[in-house]
Formats: structure tokens, sequence, C-alpha cells
């Protein structure tokens, strides 16, 4: 450990953070064999670039912004959609669809104590999201006859939390050979002065690095390898809080085949312009999100000859990859975007504090920059009622109660 700790001082000095070691005499020996793997794992080159870059005003790169082609599923004939359903079922049925699910988020606006997925949000039946999105695939099992591989990406912070959850629950009766757990990256927080903060323990506090993340943890982990010997080819990848996410469908996979694109994304009609979402486009010809806080008001409103907006479809996280996307996307990190957080910290005094405005800067990569990184994508507008109730907030919009009133009412249309 000796050698390991000089060099650990050395790089902390080197990047002016010789702070992180100021409770370092009180760790115990796991704590302080984690602090020093901490600091030599931490790119400290990038992360000083990402600090200098929050000083800077953000260069706006020119970038080409186009329209991209969608396709809205109400309008496909029943007879198209019969013939491409056949398709997706036939690679549903040759086992070649796996599940990955997004659990590694902190759910702050949630507010509920426990991985988010473990919020119980139908209340009649008692069933949490996690076992909502497990219904799915048990449903996929009785209409298709096999078993969908579920993968599920979790932080380290809610790792164990989230596997207890699923041993309690008995796996849902999909069985635990099924169910495989992932821990996705992090990235430490500066404080404002580019400082790293240090959590209760004494050690760095770091975060998990956005969903974006979910790329480079699946290779990391093993899990590309594993789909890879399943013979794995679509990987549906969503979070875990819609509740209406459709994990097996076999229409977006026919289309995607037809099309011979190795992604595709799913999309709803914005509500009206000013909606704040991202919206699927071209960016320099490559499939890409623009942000509301990047279109202009004059492209956000533009409409098309038949009054539809062109820039309409948002992204709502319902996205499928080939896995050889997954294998050109995970080769490279994504970039991290700058967030100004609220984070609580250990101080020098050794108390917590607690702060009331934004304090520290968060590094997060989203799941739709990798997007660029492909030629062309599928993008297919669903109906909110059908595929969409995200859980994001404790109450108003996007909140439980908002969630499980689309939820009931989609199941009791199927039902009947
Ligand atoms: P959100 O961006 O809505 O974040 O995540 P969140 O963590 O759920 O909620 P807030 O912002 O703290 O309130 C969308 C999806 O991406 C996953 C989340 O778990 C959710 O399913 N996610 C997000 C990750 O898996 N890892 C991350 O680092 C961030």
């Amino acid at each position: 450990m000796n050698d390991l700790l000089m060099k650990a001082k050395q790089i902390t000095e080197k990047y002016h953070q010789e702070h992180v070691f100021r409770f370092f005499d009180s760790l115990n020996v796991e704590e302080k064999e984690k602090l020093i793997s901490q600091i030599l794992s931490i790119d400290f080159e990038e992360l000083t670039n990402l600090y200098e870059k929050t000083k800077m005003k953000e260069e706006k790169k020119e970038d080409r912004i186009e329209p991209i082609l969608y396709r809205d599923k109400e309008k496909i004939s029943d007879e198209e959609r019969k013939q491409l359903e056949k398709v997706g079922i036939e690679e549903i049925k040759a086992g070649k669809l796996a599940a990955v699910t997004m659990a590694g988020g902190q759910g702050t606006r949630l507010g509920h104590h426990g991985p988010k997925g473990t919020f119980i949000l139908d209340t009649i039946h008692q069933k949490s999201l996690f076992e909502i999105l497990c219904d799915t695939l048990k449903k996929a099992k009785k209409d298709y006859g096999v078993v969908i591989p579920w993968y599920i990406m979790t932080s380290k912070e809610n790792y164990a939390d989230t596997v207890n959850f699923f041993e309690k629950e008995n796996y849902f009766n999909y069985g635990r050979e099924n169910i495989f757990f992932f821990k996705q990256g992090e990235f430490p927080m500066l404080d404002t002065n580019g400082k790293l903060l240090l959590n209760e323990e004494g050690t760095i506090k770091e975060a998990a690095d956005g969903h974006g993340g979910v790329f480079e943890s699946i290779i990391k982990n093993g899990v590309l390898q594993d789909m890879q010997q399943r013979k794995i080819e679509w990987i549906f990848i969503g979070g875990v809080d819609n509740c209406l996410v459709k994990m097996v469908d076999p229409l977006f996979i026919g289309m995607a085949i037809q099309k011979k694109v190795l992604a595709a994304g799913k999309s709803l009609i914005k509500a009206s312009p000013e909606e704040k979402v991202g919206v699927f486009c071209k960016k320099n010809g490559k499939p890409s999100v623009i942000e509301y806080t990047e279109i202009t008001k004059e492209m956000a409103e533009m409409r098309n000859k038949e009054g539809e907006l062109v820039y309409g479809e948002s992204h709502i996280l319902c996205n499928m990859f080939h896995i050889k996307a997954i294998e050109q996307i995970g080769d490279n990190k994504l970039p991290y975007h700058i967030a100004f957080k609220k984070a609580n910290y250990k101080d020098e005094n050794g108390n917590m504090v607690e702060p009331k405005e934004p304090n520290a800067y968060k590094f997060e990569t989203f799941l739709f920059d990798a997007f660029e990184r492909l030629d062309d994508m599928l993008i297919l507008r669903v109906k909110r009622e059908e595929e969409f109730a995200p859980v994001k907030n404790a109450s108003g919009v996007d909140s439980p109660e908002t969630a499980r009133k689309l939820y009931y009412a989609f199941h009791e249309k199927e039902e009947k």
C-alpha cells in the first residue's frame, strides 16, 4: 500500500487536491484503500479540463441541424404492420432480444427512499416499478415462448439495495438466472473552486456518470460478452421510471430490420413548440437529439405542409440498439455535460454540510449523444397513452399520480 499511497499523494499534489487526505488518519484500512484506489483511477486531466469549461462561456458550434425522417405508428397500414411484426416475432422467438433497464439514477426529484425501481406504483396490486417492467417480460415469455434476458444497470450506491429487493421478491418468479445486475461508472464532483468534495466517510464523493454510461459499463462488466454468447442481436435500452415502457416490441424490431439500421428510437409528438424536451434531428448529417435550450424559437415553431412540427419528435429514452452498435459506441467515452447541483459534503472541520443552494459541479453523459456515432436510425412515433408514463416528480406533472392514471387506463383497455 505504501507505494500506491506515495503515488496517490504525488497525483493529488500535481493537481492541487491534497485536501482529500485530510481525514486519512481516521479512515479504517478499507476506506484508506478505497481513497487511494479512487485517486489512482480518476482521470485528473479530464477533470481539470472539465472544471476549466465550467468557467468558460460555452462555444456555440455551427452545427448543421436538419429534420430527421420518422414514421408514425398510427399511419402504418394493418397489412404492413402485420408483415413487420412477423419479422420482429421471428427474431424474438429465435432468442435474439435482450432488455437493459437503466436504474442507476438518484431519483432526487421523486424523493423515494431506496432505488426508484422499488417504488410501488400500482397501489392496487402492490407492484413496484421493477415488477411492472418484469410483467412485460413475463407476458413476452407467454406470447413467444422465450425468456428474454434482463440486464439491470445500477449505480454503485444503489446496487446492494436493488439486488436485495429482487431477492426479497424472489425475482418476481422470472427466474434469478434470467436477471443480471451491473454497476455503472462514477465520476467525482467538484466545488466551485475546482476542489474534490469528500463524502461522509471521508473518501472522494463520486456520482453516477449519467445514463450515457450504459454503453461503457455494458462492455466493462462483461454484459456484452454475455449477450454475444447468447447470440443476442437486438438490445432494448430504457429507463426504470416509465411504467408503460414496451421492452418487447416486434414492430419496432421489424421496422429496424427493414430500414437496415443499427439503432431505433421511439418518439412522442411534442405537446407544443414550447415544451421543454429534446427532439430528434439530424446534426451534421448524423442522427441526434437537440435539447430545448439549443433550439431556436423559429425552429421550434417550424411546421411542414401538413401542419406538423418539423422538430416535433421528442426523445423519451426508449431505444433499441443492434449489438454491433453497442460495440461501436462503447469504444469511446461519450462527452460529459456539466450540471450545477446541490451536493452534501464533509467540510474541513469534519462536519456534514447540506447546502440549500447548488454548490457543486456534476458531470454526466447522456445516452442520446451516442446517436451521432451512427449513420442512421429509425424513429418511430408512438402514442403517449400507450408507451410513456414517467415517474419523475413527487407531485404534479410526471408524478406517481399521473403515471398511475395512465398505467391503470392502459391495462384496463388491454384486458378488454
Ligand atoms: P433521469 O435523468 O430522469 O434521472 O433518469 P433520475 O436519477 O431518475 O432522477 P432525478 O433527475 O435525480 O430526479 C432517466 C433514467 O436514466 C437512469 C435513471 O435511473 C432513469 O431510469 N439513469 C440516470 C441511470 O441509470 N444512471 C444515471 O447516472 C442517470
